[in-house]
């Protein structure tokens, strides 16, 4: 069964492609690289041994994703392709709403016209904004506190309102906690440009001597140990995660979903910093800093509805992501533009 993967060169991307192609799929990626790299097409070619279809374009690009879906005779699509960068959405929204919801807006077109109707999304718990209690059930109240978890939420009620006008439409939400880790070859993995946002990609090129300490956004939470808690999840698990989502839609009689993936457990900030000097046997040195702008607490999921409707749940320990992140790291201190 063909399989489009919209931004299936990212970081999330690449690794759900060899998960794919494990269970038994034909991922095609579709990518415009401007987040990523080709090196990466390489890369996946060596860790499957099959040669990688890689349809190089912008998913606003209507037609032409038409043309890819009907010459691949596409079964389904895993839609990948956006912007992510919180403070950037904040600074310039408007390529945020273009890029994200123009794109979804355009490949929903081109499968449309296509007759391909079966779409898994990827959400983030960003649409849970700064919720009332922890774990986070997917009935929480949605709420946007910047441009790009507006953009999340937007595409969330544009699927829900396309399955209400067309119910043979197929389409599975997976709102994602924190995605972290890389493959267990190495060969794949995170690959930031310029400074790190997120703590993992930051930790790791600390404590490969990148960067000289980490700040530490915040130290006086109401957390047990003063600092952030979030859901880390291996980009492993939610690659399986994905494996799953799309063999509940192809299913026969498949019905669209909403799920978290996340493990249901928050670390701190200062758990994962220990977590990654085990892991790497490097120090991480940190100091701490004013709270980051935007930041909540603590936000973990209830991951039990992904468990009941795709017999998932997620099975790697944090340690398991700080020593795949840092072997990622430390054989790629420049990530692919070695
Ligand atoms: P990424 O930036 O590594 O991958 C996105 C890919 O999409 C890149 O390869 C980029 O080149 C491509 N792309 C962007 N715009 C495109 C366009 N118009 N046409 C074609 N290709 C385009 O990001 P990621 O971390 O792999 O995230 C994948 C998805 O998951 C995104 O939608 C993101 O918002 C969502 N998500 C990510 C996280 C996270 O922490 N990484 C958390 C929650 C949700
Ligand atoms: N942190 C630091 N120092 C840093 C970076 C982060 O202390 O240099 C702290 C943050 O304050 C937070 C925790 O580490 O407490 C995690 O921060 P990340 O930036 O790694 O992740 P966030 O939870 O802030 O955000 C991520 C994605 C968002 C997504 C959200 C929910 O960046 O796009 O998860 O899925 F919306």
């Amino acid at each position: 069964m063909n399989i489009l993967l919209t931004g299936g060169a990212g970081y999330i991307g690449s690794h759900t492609y060899v998960a794919l192609v494990e269970a038994g799929f034909t991922p095609v990626i579709l990518d415009n690289f401007s987040n990523s790299h080709p090196a990466v097409l390489q890369r996946l070619q060596a860790i499957t041994g099959q040669a990688v279809v890689c349809e190089r374009g912008d998913v606003l690009d209507t037609p032409w994703v038409e043309a890819v879906l009907r010459r691949h005779d596409i079964a389904g699509v895993l839609h990948f392709a956006g912007d992510k960068a919180v403070g950037e959405s904040v600074a310039q929204p408007l390529k945020y709403y273009r890029n994200n919801i123009g794109g979804a807006v355009s490949l929903l077109e081109a499968m449309q016209a296509a007759g391909c109707r079966t779409l898994v999304f990827s959400s983030s718990a960003t649409v849970y904004g700064d919720p009332a209690s922890v774990p986070i059930t997917e009935g929480f109240a949605r709420q946007h506190t910047n441009p790009y978890g507006h953009t999340k939420l937007v595409i969330e009620d544009m699927l829900a309102a396309l399955g209400v006008a067309d119910p043979s439409w197929r389409l599975g939400v997976l709102r994602y906690f924190n995605p972290v880790g890389a493959h267990p070859s190495g060969q794949i993995g995170e690959d930031p440009s310029g400074i790190p946002n997120n703590l993992m990609p930051y930790v790791a090129q600390v404590a490969v001597g990148k960067r000289p300490h980490l700040n530490v956004y915040g130290n006086d939470y109401a957390t047990p140990d003063g600092t952030g808690v979030r859901d880390y999840i291996h980009v492993q698990d939610l690659s399986a995660g994905h494996v799953a989502a799309l063999q509940a839609l192809v299913a026969a009689g498949g019905q669209s979903f909403t799920v978290n993936l996340g493990t249901g457990r928050g670390h701190s900030v200062l758990e994962v910093v220990c977590a990654f000097e085990e892991a790497s046997g490097r120090p991480v040195p940190y100091q701490f800093a004013p709270r980051r702008p935007g930041d909540v607490a603590q936000c973990y999921a209830d991951p039990a509805l992904a468990q009941s409707l795709l017999g998932w749940r997620a099975t790697h320990t944090l340690a398991d992501m700080c020593a795949d992140a840092w072997r990622w790291q430390q054989g790629n201190p420049e990530g692919y533009g070695d």
